[in-house]
Formats: structure tokens, C-alpha cells, sequence
């Protein structure tokens, strides 16, 4: 899958791309990630990519040019739908990441400031997502959190090949959240490891483990 980011603080994806299992998932080419900065985009001879809104208020908002002029390139590289990373988006779920899981790609825009300028919203955008109820600073995070829910669903990345079909939300714990996990040593502090768990009885330790399923 291609993943391409619109984003005004490329950096920010850096460390966090170039790390574990995203990082590997690139290097099996599982996964390509490319991060564009907008900026690049800005005809303005300072390279400006936001402006005061028009009606008044606070804060600023990220003009239509720069926005236009990447979008419209990278969706001749990238054929997945252009999302918007907004909190008046819906929200995300593990049933829609497993949707996004099957397209080819995904180009994520990464707002800042108050938004962007609507008229980018009403004629480039695909779908408009949020990650929760509440406001970050930008569409960074959000970005990256999709980008990693997506990719480990993809066969191969990761290392046992269906362990994400028994996670919270999968079809297999009907969409419910996981079972409490133990290792060594059986004794912490006091504190016993359950008795089922060591017994080596696997019909036992599936029923016991259903049954701890939230
Ligand atoms: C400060 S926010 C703008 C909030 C906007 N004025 C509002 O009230 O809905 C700046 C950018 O952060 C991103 N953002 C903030 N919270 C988000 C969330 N919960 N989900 C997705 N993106 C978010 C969006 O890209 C947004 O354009």
C-alpha cells in the first residue's frame, strides 16, 4: 500500500516511520510511505500556505493554492482517496480500518492552524476522518495513527502472520476488547499468575479467556 502525507512539519513523521514494525513493513516494500511538505506547493514568493479568515476571528487558515496544487499531484501518483484529518470527521474505528486495509493507497492532508480553506474540502476531499473527541494541534498524529492501524493489517507485516485477527475489536473477539496477557514469572510480587493459564489445558485456557473478553 502507498501512503502519501500533505503535511507542513514533514519531520514530524521522521522517527517514528524509520522505526519497528513500520519500519520493516517498508523494507519488505509491504508498505511505501512518502511525506510532502505543502509548503513546496506555495506560490507565495514567502512560501506562505495560511491566511486570516475571512468573516473575522481567531487564528489562521490554510489557504486553497498550496492544498490545490499537492493534492492534485500526488493523486496522479497515489490512486486511494484523499482524506482529511479533522474532528468534525468520522470517527475512526477498527471495522473502517480494516476497509482501508483493502485499498491500494491512502493520501492523508494533515490540517494546522483553524482548518483549511472549506472549498478545498468541498471539491478534493474523499472522506474526512477523525481519531477522537477532542482538538489536537494538527493532523500529524492522527495521520500517523491511521497509517499505523492500516498497516499492520496488511499480510506480512507482521511477524505471525494472522496475529492482529485476535486483537480488541477483531471480527473473532466480536469487536471486544482483549483478554488480560501474563508472563514470567508465574509469582510477582504475590501476585499468581491464574492457575488456567499454567494448567496446559487449551480448551480450558480458550473458555477462560472468552470469558475475560470486555
Ligand atoms: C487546531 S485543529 C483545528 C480545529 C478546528 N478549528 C475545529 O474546531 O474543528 C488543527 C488541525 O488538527 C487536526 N486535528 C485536530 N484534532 C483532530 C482530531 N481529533 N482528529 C483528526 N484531526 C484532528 C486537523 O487536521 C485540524 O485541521
Amino acid at each position: 500500500m502507498r501512503f502519501d502525507i500533505l503535511t507542513i512539519f514533514p519531520e514530524i513523521f521522521d522517527s517514528y516511520i524509520k522505526e519497528s514494525i513500520i519500519k520493516r513493513a517498508q523494507e519488505k516494500d509491504l508498505i511505501e510511505i512518502h511525506i510532502h511538505d505543502i509548503r513546496s506547493f506555495s506560490k507565495d514568493k514567502h512560501k506562505k500556505v495560511d491566511d486570516i479568515p475571512f468573516g473575522g476571528g481567531a487564528g489562521m487558515v490554510m489557504t486553497a493554492q498550496p492544498l490545490h496544487d499537492a493534492i492534485t499531484a500526488i493523486k496522479k501518483l497515489n490512486k486511494g482517496p484523499v482524506i482529511y484529518l479533522t474532528p468534525q470527521g468520522k470517527t475512526l474505528t477498527q471495522t473502517k480500518v480494516e476497509k482501508f486495509a483493502k485499498l491500494p493507497g491512502m493520501i492523508f492532508l494533515c490540517g494546522r492552524y483553524e482548518g483549511i480553506d472549506q472549498r478545498i474540502r468541498d471539491t478534493l476531499i474523499d472522506q474526512e476522518i477523525s481519531i477522537g473527541s477532542y482538538v489536537l494541534t494538527g493532523g500529524e498524529l492522527p495521520a500517523l495513527t491511521i497509517l499505523d492501524a492500516v498497516s499492520r493489517l496488511i499480510p506480512g507485516v507482521l511477524g505471525k502472520e494472522n496475529s492482529h485477527l485476535e486483537d480488541s475489536f477483531s471480527k473473532a473477539f466480536n469487536r471486544k476488547k482483549e483478554y488480560p496477557h501474563y508472563t514470567r514469572p508465574a509469582n510477582f510480587k504475590g501476585m499468581e499468575v491464574p492457575e488456567v493459564l499454567r494448567s496446559g489445558d487449551h480448551k480450558k485456557i480458550d473458555k477462560w479467556r472468552k470469558s475475560k473478553l470486555k
